[in-house]
């Protein structure tokens, strides 16, 4: 199947490390430019000197997704640099980082901003780039929600909330920008190990998320890049409003 995104601009936040960082290569790799969004910005220009050492392109801008003066400071950047925008990768999110406990034992601080970041933050985004990704034309959102909404994984309620809010906003998006050619979809992850350690799942876990998928094995980010490239592309041009499962078969739904 081809995945061809030749000649197309194509935002990748949180693309300094794990997911997105693959997700940014896999857009450069199939001839787009991928802009690299993230809080971190070491991080960040790590990933885009790798993409271009490798020959291809890439460039990074600091991005607070949760912070809508910083939103909109991104969206002038790409209207300088690019003047469109074809792609729309809502991948960053507190997660790698959440400490798992019981929900009364969050902080109300902490909730605040992950949802600020996990939720308000692909709103905000979207939001101040529409006017680039209508100029587009044909143009693919994709969010990034989690096959731990519909497990109701327990330890980190905030997390799986946000990602809840996710997926209606992807269903809700899709028809209200349809009328604009532009397409909303989500990909929906099962647990997946990156270069980054974190404490999100126990190996007591991991063993039972294995019985319990139909493919019995780690899934690691080779495993989602084709998918969200698929997405971004014209291969899925009448697909919209649609979350997908990777998460060899965790979920019947
Ligand atoms: N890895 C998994 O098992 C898994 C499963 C389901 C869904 N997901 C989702 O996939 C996405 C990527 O997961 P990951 O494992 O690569 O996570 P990660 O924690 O390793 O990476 C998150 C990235 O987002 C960036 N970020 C955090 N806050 C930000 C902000 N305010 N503004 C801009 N950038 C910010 C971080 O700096 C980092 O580069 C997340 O949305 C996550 O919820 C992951």
């Amino acid at each position: 199947m081809s995945t061809s995104l030749e000649g197309r601009t194509v935002v990748v936040t949180g693309g300094g490390q794990g997911l997105g960082r693959a997700y940014a290569q896999r857009v450069a790799a199939d001839g787009g430019t991928a802009v690299i969004a993230d809080i971190n910005t070491e991080s960040g220009e790590k990933v885009a000197a790798e993409i271009t050492e490798a020959g291809g392109n890439a460039r990074f801008h600091y991005l607070d997704v949760g912070d809508q003066a910083s939103c909109r400071a991104f969206a002038e950047f790409v209207d300088r640099e690019f003047g469109s925008l074809h792609g729309l990768v809502n991948n960053a999110a507190i997660f790698s980082t959440i400490v798992m406990r019981p929900f009364w034992e969050i902080p109300v601080e902490e909730w605040d901003r992950l949802m600020a970041v996990n939720l308000r933050g692909p709103f905000l985004l979207t939001t101040a780039l529409l006017p680039a990704l209508r100029l587009g034309g044909d143009s693919s959102i994709v969010n990034v929600s989690s096959d731990a909404v519909w497990l109701g994984r327990a330890g980190y309620l905030h997390y799986t909330a946000s990602k809840g809010g996710v997926t209606g906003m992807t269903y809700s998006m899709a028809r209200e920008l349809g009328g604009d050619g532009i397409r909303v979809n989500a990909i929906s992850p099962g647990p997946t190990y990156t270069e980054v350690p974190r404490g999100t799942v126990s190996a007591a876990q991991k063993e039972a998320m294995h019985a319990a998928q139909a493919l019995h094995r780690d899934a690691g980010p080779e495993d989602m890049v084709g998918v969200v490239a698929f997405l971004l592309s014209d291969d899925s041009r009448f697909i919209t409003g649609q979350v997908l499962s990777v998460s060899g078969g965790l979920l019947h739904r």
